[in-house]
């Protein structure tokens, strides 16, 4: 079972910090909700490293929003909505299409640099997009602008106090409300941080998997100590793969975006033959899963380890231009992408699930908010489309802090204890309990799943749980514990879902089940799983 917290304390023992709004998370989510609340809050911002430590930080495509004179939220919502492959909310579409315009003049407004073309923004293609909608900065180097414009504004903002190297570790919550936080300062102490709202921000979970695209901080920790406190999580299994991260001896996996397909590129298998036209009319511009699942198809035919990535018939200027991070990324382990086919694989990317929320962005939990990915709002359905996950934490955001106005002041907190009886460090090191957890969820819970392997991979986890036992003290075990949590409930999820829909393809049931599947799976650590039908309005 997994405990309610990861470690023990007594509250009235603990120095207490107050402030109006706690964020945790300092990616596009925590930095723009900490901006907007600021104008009228004053906001504690915690990260667990730093503020250049994001997914956002690597964002390469871009942000997509109905700009275009020919485009439409209309346009925008149906690309969502066949990407989702029926588990979207059309009313959390609705208002990302038609809020997602506001969110991006507030970003310019906060100094953000977006690229123009002839004075307008300049507007690519993704994958499952039928239209140029996806604003991009520094040509693939989106995230970085995003994060460096309202990293400015926060440092230089008196109502925003940021912690870094600060770990959350346990949500404080009494009868479904939410208090603050226990929080570890670097030298170990702990302390409880209380506001009227507390905003997780603090990301997905790709440390689930040995390749990922994600950096080493995604630990997936604001799903696990929601789950803890008692909130509603839905729709984790739902896990999405890059289809093209570089994939050579040597080097990182790194991120090689949908816009250099959206851009022209195609794919090739290690025989040099374009295989797209075999998986989906739409080619290599198809929905994420779908080229995700052909790309590993093909690498098991062929018996190699990757495909190609060929955008070497498009002009060298254009290919400089526009890509100009992976460009030279790419240049430093001596692949031109001008004249080189790159070589490229599927990695974990995006966790389309996460902390339930309504469309103000609040949990089943009173008082906590989630925003970005670590929230499940009902945008990305079984699949998400690219670009949309930049515009889902901005437009989620805005309506949070609209919402957290509204709020009254909180009332005294009874008194909270957690038990007193854990004693001894874990025996293993966190560092290969990681590993094989990856390992765990690489065979069983990746592409292709089945009853077999989920079943394994579950009994496999169980055999990680007495870590919860143990007196976990440093960053690494609370991450560890946070991934084991997530891991499980992912499992759980995938092995209940008998079909295969999106990112979640089951080699036992390998066709879409509407009649039976068109639904959420919701997990709570108190009142256990349950489904949910989708909202249709
Ligand atoms: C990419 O540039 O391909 C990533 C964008 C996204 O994940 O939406």
């Amino acid at each position: 079972m997994i405990p309610r917290f990861l470690t023990d304390f007594s509250l009235e023992r603990l120095p207490r910090v107050k402030t109006d709004v706690i964020v945790i998370g300092s990616g596009i989510a925590g930095l723009f909700t900490s901006i907007r609340a600021s104008e009228t809050q004053k906001v504690l911002m915690i990260t667990k490293k730093s503020l250049s430590d994001s997914n956002t930080q690597f964002a390469q495509g871009g942000i997509a929003a109905v700009i275009a004179d020919d485009d439409s939220p209309a346009a925008h919502r149906q690309d969502t909505l066949i990407a989702g492959a029926g588990l979207c909310s059309t009313a959390a579409v609705d208002v990302l299409v038609h809020e997602g315009p506001k969110g991006v003049d507030d970003l310019i407004r906060m100094g953000t640099n977006f690229d123009l073309e002839n004075g307008e923004l300049a507007l690519t293609q993704e994958g499952a997009h039928s239209r140029r909608r996806i604003l991009h900065a520094h040509g693939d180097a989106t995230g970085a602008e995003i994060v460096r414009a309202l990293s400015d504004q926060v440092l230089h903002n008196k109502n925003i106090e940021i912690w870094n190297d600060h770990f959350v570790i346990d949500l404080i919550t009494y009868d479904d409300v939410c208090y603050g936080a226990i929080v570890q300062k670097p030298d170990g102490q702990k302390i409880f941080v209380t506001g009227k709202a507390t905003v997780l921000c603090s990301g997905g979970v790709g440390q689930l998997y040995r390749y990922t695209t994600n950096p080493d901080v995604a630990t997936g920790d604001g799903i696990a100590m929601a789950y803890r406190a008692g909130a509603d999580i839905r729709d984790v299994e739902f896990i999405q793969f890059h289809p093209t991260v570089l994939y050579y001896p040597g080097a990182p996996r790194f991120l090689i975006s949908e816009a250099v397909r959206g851009e022209g590129a195609i794919l090739r298998n290690i025989n040099g033959e374009r295989f797209m036209e075999r998986y989906h009319p739409q080619l290599e511009l198809a929905p994420r899963d779908i080229v995700a699942r052909a790309i590993v198809s093909e690498i098991e035919r062929t018996k190699s380890t990757f495909v190609y990535l060929d955008i070497t018939h498009e002009s060298a200027e254009m290919v400089k231009h526009r890509f100009p991070t992976i460009y030279q990324f790419c240049l430093n382990y001596g692949l031109d992408l001008t004249t080189d086919w790159i070589p490229v694989a599927p990695a974990a990317h995006y966790m389309m699930g996460g902390v339930k929320t309504d469309l103000n962005g609040e949990t089943s939990i009173r008082r906590l908010f989630a925003c970005g990915e670590v929230s499940a709002t009902g945008v990305h359905g079984a699949n998400r489309l690219a670009s949309n996950s930049l515009s889902e934490a901005i437009v989620f955001g805005r309506r949070i802090v609209n919402q957290i106005l509204s709020l009254t002041p909180l009332e005294a907190l009874p008194e909270i204890k957690a038990e007193l009886h854990r004693q001894d460090p874990p025996i293993q090191p966190v560092i290969e309990k990681r590993l094989k957890l990856q390992k765990i969820m690489l065979r069983n819970a990746a592409f292709k799943r089945s009853a077999i392997g989920l079943s394994k991979g579950l009994e496999d986890l169980k055999r990680q749980m007495p870590l919860f036992n143990a007196l976990l003290s440093r960053r690494e075990e609370y991450e560890f514990a946070n991934l084991l949590v997530c891991a499980t409930l992912t499992t759980q999820a995938a092995l209940l879902r008998e079909e295969s829909r999106g990112a979640h393809y089951r080699e036992d049931f390998p066709e879409r089940d509407d009649l039976r599947w068109r639904k959420h799976i919701v997990l709570n650590r108190e009142k256990g799983i349950s489904e949910e039908s989708v909202e249709n309005v």
